[in-house]
């Protein structure tokens, strides 16, 4: 297959060259190897974009870190779904000022969605003269460039784009693990739920070509990547705007044929574009981890219509049989806001029924924040700080009851679990079986990135104490 290399790829690649000699005479200057720390907030497509950041960084010739004081290069790639995130980005930058004066040389940028609010860079640009460099979503890709521009100029770069004009496809990637990627599949989101301000920061939504995707993970399952999450806002409408439009389902399917790939995952799924087709896949591709994320959000239909979900209750829980009846061994999680303007005690009520009908594996619970320029910031009946904390606790209670319930159920069995990492607790390794539960076993660190079969024996509620009961498969 050919690979698609264009101008802008070549641009960036031409700048990181440039850099190289910078970023060598900085060391010599400063008498020690430079360091470079990337701290990713938010989700898995953060930590994607901060695979691509690192792999920039160590092409030109910085050290990888994750310890923020021993860097001279800080990034912070920002997520800004719900407020508390932002409000964490500020303190740490906060915190940073001190180091910079221990370390005049250091430079601090700031990426991500956070900078894909004007107000936000507004406020960094005025009050936060510890940042050096800013640059949003769309232009992640002139990172060579700008750290070129930051290096050599000595003052401030702000660069922010509204939009991206091309999905760039080949610039280096330093993966954290070197067993699993993740593979962005599409970028952005059309949805508008009323609530979420990804579709502001992100844009619309843009499918990369299957090709380009089928050739990364033919790339990644020859570095000895043997677990793929295909990543995504909504990877059930992959594929449509593409001129030649294909299917989630069919790329999935396609991923499942390359060999060395041993198990494909995804996120995020919404329900609204969940179809048959996908559900067959599954089915029929044991490749396919058994663990489906399907965000409800509420359980109450009223909720659901000015969420904008474009789905209610009841069809919710037909694609959750539906699974459940193809795919009988498939773990459900799921995503819910408490507390979104005009929730009843009523609505809320329904938001606990479902979690107890549908039994999930595991919930992720988010208190409402509103975020500015989406429809529900604006709309009347917020609810009190005091109701939205009450009812948070008591879906945790059931979250728990229902997922301790569920977890409980491979107990005894013995099941193909990755190994990922050490444990904490010397001479025990951790990793997860194909229904994303985590396993902790004794073994040594010779076995991650390997599929070892483990007996899990003992239920802790949302993960397992097991024992090994055979070879790592080769
Ligand atoms: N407030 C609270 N939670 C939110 N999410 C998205 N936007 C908001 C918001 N404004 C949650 C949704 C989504 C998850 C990634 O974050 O549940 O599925
Ligand atoms: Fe936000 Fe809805 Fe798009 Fe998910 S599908 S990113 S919740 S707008």
């Amino acid at each position: 297959m050919t690979e698609i290399h264009t101008e802008t790829d070549d641009r960036q690649l031409l700048y990181i060259e440039r850099t190289k000699h910078i970023v060598a005479q900085r060391s010599r200057e400063v008498g020690h190897p430079l360091c470079a720390c990337v701290v990713t907030f938010g989700c898995q497509m953060n930590a994607r974009d901060s695979e691509k950041l690192r792999g920039i960084l160590k092409a030109v010739g910085y050290q990888l870190t994750d310890a923020e004081d021993e860097a001279d290069f800080i990034a912070y790639n920002t997520c800004t779904v719900r407020e508390n995130a932002d409000k964490h980005v500020y303190g740490r930058l906060g915190r940073l000022v001190g180091l910079k004066r221990e370390k005049p040389w250091l430079i601090v940028g700031l990426c991500g969605c956070m900078m894909q609010e004007p107000q936000v860079v507004e406020k960094v640009r005025k009050s936060y003269p510890v940042v050096d460099l800013i640059f949003g979503t769309h232009n992640l890709f002139t990172f060579p460039e700008l750290l070129h521009k930051v290096l050599t100029d000595q003052r401030r770069v702000i660069d922010v784009w509204e939009s991206s004009p091309e999905i760039v496809e080949n610039l280096p990637v330093e993966r954290k693990y070197s067993f699993k990627s993740g593979v962005n599949i599409m970028f952005g989101c059309n949805n508008f739920c009323s609530y979420c301000i990804v579709p502001y920061v992100r844009g619309r939504e843009k499918s990369r070509e299957p090709e380009a995707i089928l050739n990364e993970c033919r790339r990644l399952a020859k570095d000895g990547v043997m677990e793929i999450m295909l990543l995504g806002q909504n990877v059930n409408s992959y594929g449509k705007t593409l001129d030649h439009p294909v299917s989630f389902a069919r790329l999935l399917s396609e991923v499942c044929k390359i060999d060395g790939i041993r198990r494909v995952r995804f996120m995020t799924s919404h329900p609204k574009d969940l179809s048959d087709e996908l559900i067959d896949v599954i089915a029929e591709n044991p490749k396919i981890c058994r663990h489906f994320h399907l965000p409800v959000q509420s359980g109450s239909d009223r909720i659901l219509k000015a969420m904008n979900r474009h789905y209610d209750r009841n069809r919710y829980l037909a694609i959750v049989r539906k699974l459940r009846e193809q795919v009988p061994d498939i773990s459900l999680t799921t995503d819910i806001i408490v507390g979104f303007p005009g929730e009843t005690e009523e609505d809320f009520a329904d938001t606990l029924s479902l979690v107890k009908e549908v039994g999930y594996d595991s919930v992720f619970t988010f208190i409402y924040s509103p975020r500015t320029g989406t429809p529900a910031a604006s709309m009347p009946d917020q609810v009190p700080e005091k109701t939205v904390h009450e009812r948070f606790d008591r879906l945790l209670m059931q979250v728990r009851e229902s997922a301790e319930e569920r977890c409980a159920r491979f107990k005894g069995r013995t099941m193909d679990v990755l190994v990922e990492e050490e444990n904490k607790e010397p001479g025990y390794v951790t990793g997860r079986i194909s229904q994303n539960i985590t396993v902790h076993f004794k073994g040594s660190k010779d076995l991650i990135g390997k599929i070892v079969p483990v007996t899990l024996d003992d239920c802790r509620g949302f993960y397992y104490f097991g024992t090994q009961a055979g070879c790592p498969e080769s």
